[in-house]
């Protein structure tokens, strides 16, 4: 677990914390460290899961500062808790609205694509968004019924799809909703957001929910991505995006560890635009297949 070690110090100019995070960054080159010189108590911050807060003040004050420790400040790491997911969330399609577009992802195409072949007419989408990737299967009369944390991102899908759309409020982390057996589910971009063992539930319960012969189609972000170690590192293959969000990128055995219980048929990487309206450049996703088999 990630602790972050708060010291209040009399440092007052940029290139006295420069020298103090220089020095410090040479005995603790894993850890995140910075400085709040606008605070009044001139803080100091470490991030390090081994901080040891005497270390660190002996350092500052031999380089000839005052540093003390404020141990009611040592917080912990962000714990990806629904509560943390929802407000990440809510504030994002607040500020930003649709902000993929309304166009559907190739990942949705072909799982339409998918499901009108194996005659599948009642779906689950979990993480739905604003419904950009609803649309494609409504029009085809599939009946899609989503689950998505943001009650933000809901009045949108409601707005610009259909004031109708069956969208169950709250987190994943929480399925199952209802008891329900679905014919096919289609989840694109979210079990990536989740830490390890909530994308173990995560994954065990969408599998709970689909009837026997069902199919399940994820779509994940690959290590292939261009945007692959952007952002703080929180765990292997994991990095921070925004203020707050997490994202696991799969390999090929992050997708046969995770799937492989649960009726993994095929995968293979796809392009994908964030948004097909503004051209920019593709991310690599990697689209999985599942069919819960029929037992006799
Ligand atoms: C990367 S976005 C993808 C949205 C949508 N699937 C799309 O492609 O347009 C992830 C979505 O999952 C939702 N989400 C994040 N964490 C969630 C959770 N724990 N439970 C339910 N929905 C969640 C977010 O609000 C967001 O709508």
């Amino acid at each position: 677990m990630k602790r972050i070690a708060i010291f209040k110090t009399n440092i007052q100019q940029q290139n006295q914390a420069d020298e103090v995070f220089i020095t410090l960054t040479s005995i603790l080159p894993s850890s995140r460290i910075n400085f709040d010189l606008e605070d009044s108590d001139k803080i100091l911050r470490v991030e390090d899961p081994d901080v040891d807060p005497d270390i660190i003040i002996s350092v500052v004050q031999g380089l000839g500062f005052l540093c003390k420790s404020m141990p009611d400040k040592i917080c912990k790491d962000p714990t990806n808790s629904a509560d943390e997911m929802r407000t990440f969330w809510d504030s994002s399609f607040i500020e930003h609205e649709a902000m993929w577009g309304f166009q559907a992802t190739n990942s949705a195409i072909l799982a339409k694509d998918l499901f009108l072949g194996k005659d599948i007419k009642d779906i689950l989408v979990p993480g739905i968004g604003y419904g950009r990737n609803a649309q494609v299967f409504m029009e085809n009369n599939i009946k899609v019924t989503g689950i998505e944390i943001s009650q933000a991102a809901i009045a949108l899908a409601r707005e610009h799809y259909s004031p109708d759309l069956e969208i169950l409020h709250g987190s994943v982390t929480d399925m199952p909703f209802n008891d329900h057996l679905y014919d096919g589910i289609f989840c694109y971009g979210l079990v990536y957001l989740l830490n390890p063992d909530q994308r173990k539930k995560m994954i065990n319960d969408c599998f709970n929910q689909l009837k026997p012969g069902g199919w399940m189609v994820f779509s994940v972000i690959s290590v292939n991505s261009p945007n692959y170690g952007k952002g703080r590192k929180v765990r292997k293959d994991t990095f921070e995006v925004g203020k707050g969000a997490q994202v696991f990128f799969y390999d090929t055995n992050a997708v046969r560890e995770e799937f492989g219980n649960y009726g993994l048929l095929d995968f293979f990487e796809i392009d994908e635009q964030t948004n097909a309206a503004t051209h920019k450049p593709s991310f690599r996703f990697i689209i999985i297949k599942c069919k819960k088999e029929v037992e006799f």
